[in-house]
């Protein structure tokens, strides 16, 4: 099996996080998150943009936004031939302990409410389901609002 390295994105990888974003997490929505857009989350001081390559090529990556009292897990997407390898628990984990590094013990997120896998996902990890948001997809869609607090032991290690 190839090796998998988690590490900061590096600059010209925003073209390729945006198609995977809009092929994966933004199916049938308008695109949000442009390659601008996420080249700012890259730069920016309260963002990470975390890749997973495998073989040297982008198999997975997560953005998240740390601020004083919470983290927002933006994005997660795991290129389905890579999935059920522990990638996107090794990518939630890397950005878990930078909360915790920063004094940041809760993470929120939501999550489309037709996307079960992710859910299950997230409910695998500790998160918790804290509320809905009608309409939160460009009124198309509603969202699933998942919390984990990182000051918890999770008991499932
Ligand atoms: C959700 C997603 C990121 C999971 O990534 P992954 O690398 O496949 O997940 P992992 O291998 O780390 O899975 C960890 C655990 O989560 C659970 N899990 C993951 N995918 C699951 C699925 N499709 N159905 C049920 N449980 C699942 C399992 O308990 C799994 O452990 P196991 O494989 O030992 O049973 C991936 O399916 C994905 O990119 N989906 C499309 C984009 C998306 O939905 N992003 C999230 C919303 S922003």
């Amino acid at each position: 099996m190839d090796a998998i390295q988690i590490a900061p994105a590096k600059r010209g990888d925003a073209p390729r996080l945006a198609g995977m974003s809009r092929r994966l997490i933004e199916a049938g929505l308008e695109a949000c998150w442009t390659e601008e857009r996420i080249e700012r989350h890259r730069r920016h001081p309260d963002s990470v943009v975390l890749t997973a390559r495998v073989a040297g090529s982008i198999g997975g990556f997560a953005i998240m936004q740390y601020g004083d009292d919470a983290a927002h897990l933006n994005l997660l997407a795991v290129e389905p031939v890579h999935q059920r390898r522990g990638i996107g628990r090794r990518l939630v984990g890397w950005l878990e302990d930078t909360a915790r590094t920063a004094g940041v013990f809760r993470v929120r997120l939501e999550v489309r409410d037709t996307n079960l896998a992710a859910q299950r996902f997230y409910a695998a990890l500790g998160y918790e389901p804290c509320g809905a948001v009608r309409g939160y997809y460009q009124t198309q869609e509603d969202a699933l609002r998942f919390m984990r607090d990182l000051s918890v032991r999770d008991p499932r290690g």
